[in-house]
């Protein structure tokens, strides 16, 4: 991963401006100058890989229910821009929907897997799966809090970058570091100090730091030399790429 292409990644999208992981929330991120963009896979209930946060329905769009009871067909008429009154309808999308779209953008990928109540095994097999027919590019990062999906991943696919998200860095992050081959640790810039920024780029991992949307929490986690940040306001933060 080439890091000064990393800086900025759209959390969601850029779910300040514009519906969460859906297309149009991601071409609305692409338009505003983001290169990357961070975004959740799960499973519906017949196995396809859909782009959504929670295992329900319910807080973003205009239907409700379990992913996990649902099939592709349930989602038709699912409107998933619901937070968004004024916004056009935006469907839930397929994982491969996203992929195409990235891949059309040449931007960059970090995948989160949420399996939910999934096993690791299958969900990461359908999702590296479909990463490895639909998103050829070197711009990319699986990561989840899950460290049996890390484990399947680097099994299935040990060539796709991963990183480990954390919310406060776990005291055995060196090991599982090293036994999950990661590349990148993605922690919650809150619970973040600069001792351990400096241990993992000592160690030399990347470092991306989550939610991060105010400017003085990003300046001071920039100072102690982080590699990207997510962040859920693309439009004010795209200023940290290295060369504009
Ligand atoms: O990738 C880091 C971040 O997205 C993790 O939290 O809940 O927003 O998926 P969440
Ligand atoms: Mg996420």
């Amino acid at each position: 991963m080439n890091s000064s292409a990393a800086r900025v990644m759209g959390h969601r999208g850029v779910p300040s401006l514009a519906p969460e992981n859906t297309l149009g929330g991601f071409i609305k991120a692409i338009e505003l100058g983001a290169r990357w963009l961070e975004l959740d896979v799960t499973l519906l209930g017949d196995l396809t890989p859909v782009v959504h946060h929670d295992n329900s329905l319910d807080r973003c769009s205009d239907g409700s229910g379990l992913l996990s009871q649902l099939a592709l067909k349930d989602l038709d008429n699912i409107n998933n821009a619901a937070l968004f009154p004024d916004w056009p309808f935006e469907p839930v999308p397929t994982l491969k929907d996203v992929l195409v779209l990235l891949m059309q953008k040449g931007v960059g990928l970090n995948l989160e897997i949420k399996r939910h109540q999934f096993s690791s095994a299958l969900i990461s097999q359908i999702v590296v799966d479909q990463l490895l027919q639909h998103f050829l590019s070197d711009k990319l990062v699986v990561s989840s809090f899950d460290v049996e999906v890390l484990a399947e991943c680097l099994r299935l696919a040990p060539e796709i970058p991963r990183g480990l998200i954390c919310s406060r860095l776990p005291s055995d992050w060196q090991s599982l570091a090293l036994e999950l081959e990661l590349t990148s640790i993605h922690c919650d810039g809150r619970y973040l100090n600069q001792a351990q920024t400096l241990a993992i780029k000592d160690q030399g991992y990347r470092l991306f730091c989550w939610t991060i949307n105010d400017a003085l929490l990003a300046d001071r986690l920039w100072g102690w030399g982080i590699d990207g940040l997510m962040t859920d306001y693309v439009q004010d933060f795209i200023h940290y790429y290295d060369d504009q």
